[in-house]
C-alpha cells in the first residue's frame, strides 16, 4: 500500500476518510485506535509510514499533543515502530497477526467454522469411492502417475463441457489437485513475473494468493451490489494493460452474483480486446440454488479462455481433483508448467471423480438441498437476531456477503474467536484490504448449526460495538 506522506493530500484524506475519530474518549486514545483499526482492516499496509504528526494534527483539527501520545501508544502497544528519521511506521504485534491462509480451527474446541465455505460430504459419498475402487486392481498395474489426468476422466470433464455446449477434446483437459492447484497452474504458465492480472473486488481470496505466488500483481475492480462493472473494467483494461483476468461468472465466491449472458458478451469482448486472457473459474458453476435462465459458458464465448473447475464444491473438498479446460494454442505451456509444479492428482481421487461424474445428479442435489436450507436459516435467523446487517439473497454459490453497519469485520472477527467462532474478514476478499463493512457467511454450515452460530455472532457483534463504544464511526473527510 501506498506510503501515505508520499501521497500529499489526496492519500491524507483517504486516510482521514477510513480513519474512526474519537468522541467521547481520551482524544489520543481514540487516535490510536482508528489507526489501529486500519492497520488490521489492511488500509494502511504493514510498514507503511504514518503522516507526520505536524501534517495529521493540522488535517484533522488535533493538537499536536495528542496525535503525539497516539503515536507513542500504538509504539507501546507494538502497533507501530519510531525510528529517528523515517518517521513513525505501521506495524501488527506478531500475536495478532491473523495467519495468511484461511483460519481453520484446532478441532479441539467447539469452535464453529465459518472460516471457509467447505460443507460436508454428502450421504452418497462412501457409496461412490466404493464403486470407484472396483475399478482399482486395473490401476494397480500402472504406474499411477498421471501427471495431465487419467484419459477416463478427462474424457468425463471433456463431456461435461460438451454437455454445457462447448466441444472439447480430452487432450484440452489438465485435471489438477483442486481448482486451486489448477489457477496457480494456469497464472504460473501465462502471467510473467510482475505481469497484471485483473480481478473483481471482492474475490476469491485463493486466487489473491495464487496471483501473488507468481509474483504478479492483482487490479481490482470493483464488483458492487449491482454486480460487474462493465465501463469500470473497460477503464481498467485501459489503464494498466493486464496480461489476465480472472473472473467467477457463475454464482460469485462471495457475492454469489450470477453474470448475465449479455455481460458475459460484453466483458468477453472487452477482454478480447484487450488482449487479455479470460482465466474463467466454474467451481461453483453448478451451485444453481433457485434454478433460472441458463448462462453460457465462457470457453464458448471466447476461445482464447482457459476455464477451471472442480469437484469440490459439488462432491467434497476431501478429494482433490479440479482441472483445466486450455485453448489448444496454450496448451504447451500450461502442461509444462504442470509438470513443473506437480506429478498430478492422486490415482484413487481421480476413480472417485469419474464414478462421480458418470451420474452426478443425486448427489448434486443433496448438496443443493442443505445449501438451500441453511441459507433459508441464515435469512430467519439474521433477520431477527441482527435485523440491522444488510445482504442481498444469492440465487446460488455458497455464501452470503453481508454488509456491516460499521467498517469493524476484523474486530469482529478478532472478537469472535473469544466466542468459538471463526470468521473470514471482508477485507481478505480485497486485493487491497479494503472491504472493512463486509463478512462472509458461508452456506455450508450443516443447516441445524446456523441458530447456535447466529447466536454467537450477534453476541460477538455486541462485544465488538461495546469495545469501540465512544469512537465515531461514521467516516468523516479531512478538512484540507
Ligand atoms: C471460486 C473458487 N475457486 C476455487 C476454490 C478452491 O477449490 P479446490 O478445493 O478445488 O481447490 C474455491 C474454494 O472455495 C472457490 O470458491
Amino acid at each position: 500500500m501506498a506510503d501515505v506522506q508520499s501521497l500529499a493530500t489526496p492519500a491524507l484524506q483517504r486516510f482521514a476518510r477510513l480513519l474512526p475519530l474519537p468522541s467521547g474518549t481520551p482524544a489520543y486514545l481514540g487516535l490510536s485506535h482508528g489507526i489501529r483499526l486500519m492497520i488490521m482492516d489492511g488500509h494502511l499496509a504493514l510498514g507503511a509510514r504514518l503522516p507526520s504528526e505536524r501534517l495529521l494534527a493540522a488535517g484533522l483539527g488535533l493538537s499536536r499533543t495528542t496525535v503525539t501520545s497516539a503515536y507513542r501508544d500504538l509504539v507501546n502497544t507494538g502497533w507501530a515502530s519510531a525510528r529517528q528519521g523515517s518517521g513513525t511506521v505501521a506495524r501488527m504485534p506478531a500475536r495478532d497477526r491473523a495467519p495468511s491462509l484461511p483460519l481453520v480451527p484446532d478441532g479441539s474446541t467447539d469452535t464453529i467454522d465459518l472460516s471457509a465455505a467447505a460443507g460436508l460430504a454428502p450421504s452418497g459419498t462412501a457409496n461412490i469411492v466404493a464403486r470407484a475402487l472396483e475399478w482399482l486392481p486395473r490401476t494397480l498395474g500402472g504406474a499411477g502417475y498421471e501427471p495431465v489426468g487419467a484419459r477416463h476422466l478427462r474424457e468425463r470433464i471433456a463431456a461435461w463441457y460438451e454437455g454445457r455446449g462447448v466441444p472439447t477434446d480430452p487432450d484440452q483437459v489438465i485435471v489438477t489437485p483442486g481448482a486451486l492447484a489448477a489457477v496457480n497452474v494456469v497464472l504460473h504458465a501465462l502471467v510473467r513475473p510482475g505481469g497484471r492480472v485483473a480481478v473483481d473486488a471482492p474475490t476469491y481470496p485463493g486466487a489473491l494468493g495464487a496471483i501473488d505466488a507468481a509474483r504478479a500483481r492483482p487490479v481490482p475492480v470493483p464488483l458492487g451490489d449491482a454486480g460487474w462493472d462493465l465501463p469500470g473494467w473497460a477503464e481498467t483494461l485501459r489503464r494498466t494493460s493486464p496480461t489476465a483476468a480472472y473472473l467467477i461468472p457463475d454464482f460469485h465466491n462471495p457475492t454469489g452474483h450470477l453474470m448475465g449472458d449479455p455481460t458475459r458478451r460484453e466483458l468477453a469482448g472487452l477482454l478480447a480486446q484487450a488482449d487479455c486472457i479470460p482465466i474463467v473459474d466454474e467451481t461453483l458453476a453448478c451451485l444453481d440454488l433457485d434454478g433460472g435462465p441458463g448462462v453460457a459458458a465462457w470457453a464458448g464465448l471466447d476461445d482464447r479462455a482457459v476455464a477451471v473447475g472442480s469437484l469440490s464444491k459439488v462432491l467434497w473438498g476431501g478429494f482433490r481433483v479440479g482441472w483445466i479446460r486450455c485453448p489448444p494454442a496454450l496448451l504447451p505451456a500450461v502442461r509444462q508448467r504442470q509438470l513443473a509444479l506437480s506429478l498430478g492428482p492422486s490415482a484413487i481421487d481421480q476413480l472417485v471423480a469419474t464414478t462421480y461424474l458418470e451420474a452426478p445428479e443425486t448427489v448434486l442435489a443433496e448438496v443443493l438441498d442443505r445449501l438451500r436450507e441453511t441459507r433459508d436459516a441464515w435469512l430467519d435467523d439474521l433477520d431477527w437476531m441482527l435485523p440491522e446487517w444488510r445482504f442481498q439473497t444469492p440465487r446460488g454459490g455458497l455464501a452470503l456477503w453481508v454488509e456491516l453497519p460499521h467498517p469493524l469485520s476484523t474486530e469482529l472477527s478478532l472478537v469472535a474467536a473469544g466466542h468459538g467462532l471463526a470468521l473470514t474478514p471482508g477485507p481478505r476478499f480485497s486485493p487491497d484490504r479494503t472491504l472493512a463493512s463486509r463478512l462472509r457467511l458461508p452456506l455450508t454450515l450443516p443447516p441445524d448449526a446456523v441458530s447456535k452460530a447466529a447466536g454467537r455472532l450477534a453476541d460477538a457483534w455486541q462485544d465488538t460495538l461495546d469495545g469501540v463504544r465512544g469512537v465515531d464511526l461514521e467516516p468523516r473527510s479531512l478538512p484540507l
